[in-house]
């Protein structure tokens, strides 16, 4: 989950250069904007990389080895990093797939993309390429497509339109990766339903291609802990040594994915009598409450945690 030696020795070079390694000003600015809908235009970049990067990576590649678990066959050869800002899930799907040879990084904010290119070059990201562009628009094709925390900067009417054109650059495959939010996650499902429309199927997490069976102000969503580096504690004045990043997604493919077990959506509650998991199944939401003193049955889903599938490893 740490980031790759290279992409992280870019980062920790970038940051000596620019002289700025945690300053709070920058990280509590940053916050607030996202907190509050804005986008990343003007915001303070050595920030981002110090407070954001390890969240978002550690999300993205948490998401990435799901959908590599679930697809082992599949082995892209080129990607779009779709609203790249430093290039994270460029670096997240290279860790994960050796296939790949080309790296589109697409973002509309120069500053950014300027960063995602040097660092690229410094960690030695090899075939990539930086395009300034707008994920709302056509453009090159890619076996695989990642928006990574993109979605939420896109103005919500146009969001039909994000989805379509991320989609059609798609050859086979697409993953959204949203903070996990009740707004990162109304953009997810939104996503899915265009996307199931438009024949696309769905690789996860939901197990099945039904609309969505979450209801009112129920929201789907996994957490991730990662270590907090002390420039990340100082900057955010932090107290303790990690942080959990919540996030919500979706990965879909153009070919027909085989059925996948219901999904736990919640951490499981231990009681004295038994273990409480929530999932989501093709049947809709259900509570399924394993008893201790079923031993084998117990044995079986005791390792199981949030976000994982019943009956993977
Ligand atoms: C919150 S940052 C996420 C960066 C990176 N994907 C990550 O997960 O760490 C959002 C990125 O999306 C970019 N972005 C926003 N709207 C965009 C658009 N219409 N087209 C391309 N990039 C866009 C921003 O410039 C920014 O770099």
């Amino acid at each position: 989950m740490a980031l790759p030696d290279g992409f992280s020795q870019a980062v920790e070079r970038w940051l000596a250069e620019a002289g700025r390694g945690g300053a709070r000003g920058g990280a509590r600015q940053l916050s607030t904007t996202y907190r509050a809908g804005g986008t990343s235009e003007g915001i303070d970049l050595a920030a981002y990389l110090v407070t954001r990067l390890p969240a978002t990576y550690a999300a993205v590649s948490t998401v990435l080895s799901e959908v590599q678990r679930l697809r082992p066959a599949f082995a892209p050869k080129s990607l779009v990093d779709a609203g790249s800002g430093p290039g994270t899930a460029a670096w997240a799907a290279s860790a994960c797939w050796s296939s790949l040879e080309k790296f589109e990084l697409l973002d509309n904010n120069r500053d950014f993309l300027t960063l995602a290119q040097s660092l690229a070059l410094e960690g030695g990201l090899a075939g990539m390429k930086g395009e300034m562009g707008s994920l709302l628009h056509a453009g090159a094709k890619a076996d695989l497509v990642i928006a990574a925390y993109a979605l939420a900067e896109i103005p919500l009417n146009r969001m039909p339109e994000a989805a379509d054109a991320l989609w059609a650059r798609a050859q086979e495959t697409l993953v959204l990766v949203e903070p996990g939010t009740p707004s990162g996650f109304a953009r997810i499902r939104a996503t899915r339903e265009r996307l199931l429309r438009l024949g696309a199927s769905v690789i996860g997490p939901c197990p099945h291609e039904n609309t969505c069976p979450l209801e009112g102000a129920d929201w789907c969503h996994f957490s991730v802990r990662l270590p907090r580096s002390r420039a990340h504690m100082h900057a955010k004045a932090a107290t303790v040594p990690f942080e959990d990043e919540k996030f919500a997604w979706a990965a879909f493919s153009r070919e027909r994915a085989a059925a996948s077990p219901p999904r736990i959506i919640a951490p499981p509650v231990y009681t004295k009598a038994a273990l409480a998991l929530r999932l989501c199944t093709e049947q809709g939401i259900a509570m399924r409450h394993v008893p201790r003193r079923d031993k084998d049955a117990f044995r079986s889903v005791r390792h199981l945690g949030w976000g994982d599938t019943m009956g993977s490893a």
